[in-house]
């Protein structure tokens, strides 16, 4: 079984970082034989999507669509096509995810989907029939869990691209709310079954 984890913080060591470090124990104790490759987003060269729209009109039957920008997602796209889950982790700024993680996102959008259906004629949907399943790890500064409606538009956005351009399931999201009072250690315990859960059915 093969996992990626997304990074989406733009802090090494701190609250994302560590609440992902503790999601992959989970999914080591539940698989120890998972291999586990971390994408810490920031340390990578990621342009922003050109809306060239190659990679929408490429062969439908490519399970990865071509991209004309040459940076370090030539490399992850197999990864993210090879994967059987993700974990998809960033902080909650200005009530969605990191600009990091959004352009992560945009690339992947077309290259890893081809245009269906459903919902709407032309909208995503995975090039891939895999069933994958995948996790959302988001962490507030300030809101607490109890007002995560008003602030978290982080997990919506990573549900949506992981079932319409990466195939995968949401099986579970910890909303890590107001880490800056309750410290990240709050919520490890969480983390923890939270990568459990992304390997068990
Ligand atoms: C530009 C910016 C915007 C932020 N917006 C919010 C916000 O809307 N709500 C909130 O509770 N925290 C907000 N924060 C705090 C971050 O969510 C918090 O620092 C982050 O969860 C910590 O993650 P890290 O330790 O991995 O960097 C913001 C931080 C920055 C830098």
């Amino acid at each position: 079984m093969q996992i990626v984890a997304i990074i989406g913080s733009y802090r090494k060591g701190r609250s994302i970082d560590t609440l992902v470090d503790r999601a992959v124990a989970g999914v080591r104790s539940a698989q120890p034989e998972a291999e586990v490759e971390r994408i810490n987003l920031i340390e990578k060269r990621i342009e922003y999507c050109k809306n060239c729209m190659v990679c929408r009109n490429d062969d439908p039957a490519k399970p990865v669509a071509d991209c004309v920008i040459d940076d370090d997602m030539r490399e992850i796209y197999p990864l993210l096509e090879r994967a059987d889950g993700y974990i998809v982790a960033t902080p909650v700024n200005m009530g969605s995810s990191t600009a990091v993680l959004k352009t992560f996102l945009e690339r992947v959008c077309w290259v890893l989907a081809k245009p269906g259906r459903r919902p709407l004629p032309g909208c995503p949907v995975p090039r891939s029939a895999r069933k994958k399943r995948a996790v959302a790890i988001v962490s507030s500064g300030l809101i607490l869990p109890v007002l995560r409606r008003f602030c978290d538009n982080a997990t919506p956005l990573i549900k949506d691209v992981c079932r319409c351009s990466l195939g995968a399931r949401m099986v579970g999201s910890l909303y890590a709310g107001g880490v800056e009072k309750r410290g990240v250690e709050y919520y490890a315990g969480r983390a923890f079954r939270l990568g459990k859960r992304l390997v068990v059915e």
